[in-house]
């Protein structure tokens, strides 16, 4: 774990057990997830209801939505694309009148760009800018829509928090991966100067690598890696769920996390 601003690494503990789950500071925060029905962002919901906190989950497919309502208890959902500018107002008003406000964005939805990954050579400039307005422009616009809650929350001492999931093609140039990895790359600096310019205000923000997961976004990406060597979604929701409360539970600051790829 590194800290944008100098803070120490171990000024932001991950502490996996607090105890009695009323004491776990996750426990009564509303909290957004986009991508809420499949892979990480499924994972996440469950992890985040499971330690009491109150949650709403975007996704675009509406049949997708409504079975994670109905198989997960207090889950609200909200139908919408994050990569379309036109949607994402109607996206943070729904996630606002179903929780009330909001304590902590999880930026999670995830375009790849291409369907299957490409030269950048033969990419098409379609393709990129599907994985640019998802992954960079969507949690932007939909961070700025729900600032005001995010502030006010911080104001009120509730904490404020939001996490941006990136990847470690981020930080390296594997060939193939361009329209993703430069978006990522982007979200992930995106991160760190929403940290700066929102330090006073003590909203913090994180940029969470999963590491590689067993879920169908990777499966697009690499259909014939083997499942057993990948990591199971719900270890990196834990590991995301606690990094969150250890956010939540300790002084402001903005940090950035990675959960395998080695500290830089
Ligand atoms: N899997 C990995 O190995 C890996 C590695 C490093 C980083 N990550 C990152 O981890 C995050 C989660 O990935 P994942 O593998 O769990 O993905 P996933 O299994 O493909 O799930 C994606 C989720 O996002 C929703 N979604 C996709 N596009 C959306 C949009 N435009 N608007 C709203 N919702 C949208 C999907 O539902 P709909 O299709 O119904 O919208 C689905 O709920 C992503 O940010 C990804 O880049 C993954």
């Amino acid at each position: 774990m590194v800290a944008f601003d100098g803070m120490a690494m171990d000024g932001f503990p991950v502490q996996a057990d607090w105890g009695n789950p009323a004491r776990d500071p996750l426990h009564g925060r509303r909290i957004a997830v986009t991508g809420g029905t499949a892979g990480l962002g499924l994972a996440l919901v469950r992890e985040l209801l499971s330690r009491g906190a109150r949650v709403a989950f975007v996704a675009r497919g509406r049949p997708g939505v409504e079975r994670v309502e109905r198989e997960v208890p207090g889950a609200r959902g909200v139908v919408g694309d994050v990569s379309s500018k036109d949607e994402i107002h109607p996206i943070a008003l729904q996630i606002l009148g179903s929780l009330g406000g909001v304590d902590v964005l999880v930026n999670n939805a995830s375009s790849l760009g291409p369907a299957h990954l490409e030269l950048l050579a033969d990419t098409q400039c379609e393709d990129f800018e599907q994985a640019l307005a998802t992954n960079v422009l969507g949690p932007f616009r939909l961070t700025k829509a729900l600032l005001g809650s995010l502030a006010g929350s911080a104001r009120e001492r509730r904490g404020a928090v939001v996490v941006n999931v990136s990847s470690d093609a981020a930080f390296n140039p594997y060939p193939r991966w361009g329209a993703y990895a430069a978006s990522k790359a982007a979200l992930h600096h995106m991160t760190g100067i929403w940290a700066e310019e929102l330090k006073a205000d003590r909203v913090r923000f994180v940029s969470f690598d999963p590491g590689d997961m067993d879920t169908d976004l990777h499966r697009a990406a690499v259909p014939d890696a083997d499942p057993v060597s990948l990591k199971r979604p719900e270890l990196a929701a834990r590991e995301l769920a606690d990094i969150l409360a250890g956010a939540l539970a300790n002084a402001p600051g903005a940090t950035q996390t990675r959960s395998e790829a080695p500290v830089r």
